[in-house]
Order: C-alpha cells, then structure tokens, then sequence
C-alpha cells in the first residue's frame, strides 16, 4: 500500500527508479543476470546485484539536487529538527544538514547510497508510507479499551486482488490448515520470540513506519 501524500517519500522513490536504470546498464559478468526475471529470489542474489552499481556522480548530484529542491515545500523540514510535543524525544533530524552529508559521502555502491537516503528520511517518523506482504500489522482497541497488535482484519481482502498470483507461495509456507485468509484479523501473540511491540519499534527506525515482518506466531480465533 503506498500512499503518495508524502512528498519526502515520493522523491525518495524516484531515486529508486534511477538506480534501477542504472542497473540495467551494467552488463559484464553481471550479477543481477542470476536473477533477471525471476519472481522470488534469495535475498542474497538481490543484494549482490544492487550493490554491484557504481554510483554515477552526475545521478547522485542530480537526486540530491531534486530532493534539495522539494524540501521548501514540506512545511515541518524546520519543525522537524528539534520537533515539539509529543514528538520531543522521537524527532531530531535537520535534513538539509543531511543532505550536505550525503552529498560529500562516498558509498561502495549505488545501492548504499539509496539506502542512506532512505534511511535518513524515515528519520522524520512520517508515517504516510506502508509496505505489506501479505499480513499488514495494525493496532486495534477493543471494546474494553485494551489496544493490540493484530493482523489487519481486511489483510487478505488486499493481499489477494495486489498480489493474486504469489498467494500459492505464501500459503505454502504456512503452517497446515491455516490459510492466509484465516489470519485476517489475528491477534499477534509475539514476533520472533519477542514482545510484538520489541518488533514494531525496531522495524520504525528502520522504515519510519511500521510493516510485517518476521515470523509471526498467531492465536487462532
Ligand atoms: C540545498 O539547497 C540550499 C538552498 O538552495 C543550498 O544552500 C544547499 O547548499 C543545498 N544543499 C545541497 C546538499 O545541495
Ligand atoms: C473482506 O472480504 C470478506 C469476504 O471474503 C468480506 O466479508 C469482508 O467484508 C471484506 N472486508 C473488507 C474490509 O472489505
């Protein structure tokens, strides 16, 4: 689900689609040949290949230089260096000093330098942007008030018109008799082994939001 509200995060993708044009000019005992074309890969292959491209100085210029340019249209870019209450202790992060940064840092890769990029501004903690494949986390209150991490009640709903043909793979690495249908709804209990809250504030530093990851041990309901 990518809600494009979020100006910050639109150029960010923007960036990605130039690294992968990039990509696909590279070809000498390249790579990502391994895995052209295929649906699922090992992590790994991916890897190897995203971080197989150099970066382009004129590219690198230019992303910084377009996401430089949209920042006077994002009203808490100020804000957001020392943010008010509630948000006091979550948010220090002066973009433009970041950007600076960017531009004087070398990286081993194209890739790295997305990462970066990525990374940084999901510092901000603007939520506006979600990614879920295929069991969506959301908090729900109950009647009683009582608020829990459960799998989004309307999951399969979404997963199974986005993604209709990678529900066979899905469904095959569940456990016997629960469909991905079944999960809709479910109370997460833990996620690898921890509190799912341990996950859910590891995951935000990481992608500014929160999204499903890891194993996630259900309760039947
Ligand atoms: C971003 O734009 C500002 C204002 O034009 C400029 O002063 C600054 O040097 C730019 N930063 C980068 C990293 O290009
Ligand atoms: C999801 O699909 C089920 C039927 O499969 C339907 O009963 C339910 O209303 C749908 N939920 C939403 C939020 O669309």
């Amino acid at each position: 689900m990518v809600n494009t509200r979020s100006i910050l995060t639109t150029f960010v993708v923007v960036g990605s689609v130039l690294a992968s044009e990039i990509t696909l000019q590279t070809r000498q005992s390249d790579p990502c040949a391994n895995i052209g074309g295929q649906k699922w890969v090992d992590p790994a292959d991916l890897r190897a290949c995203f971080t197989s491209v150099p970066v382009d100085p004129a590219i690198k210029e230019n992303i910084i230089d377009v996401i430089n340019k949209t920042l006077p249209f994002h009203a808490s870019v100020n804000y957001q260096i020392s943010a008010p209450e509630p948000f006091t202790d979550a948010v220090h992060e002066d973009l433009l000093k970041d950007l600076a940064r960017i531009s004087s840092q070398s990286y081993d890769s194209d890739y790295d330098l997305h990462l970066d990029i990525s990374k940084t501004f999901k510092n901000l903690k603007d939520a506006l942007f979600s990614n879920f494949l295929p069991i969506p986390l959301v908090l729900l209150t109950d009647a009683s008030g009582t608020q829990a991490v459960h799998i989004a009640p309307e999951a399969y709903n979404v997963s199974s018109v986005e993604f209709a043909d990678q529900i066979d793979v899905w469904e095959a690495a569940l456990p016997k008799g629960i469909t991905l249908k079944s999960l809709n709804g479910a109370t997460v209990l833990s996620i690898n082994d921890a509190d799912p809250f341990a996950a859910v504030d590891a995951n935000a530093e990481i992608t500014g939001t929160f999204q499903a990851l890891g194993l996630v041990r259900i309760r039947e309901h």
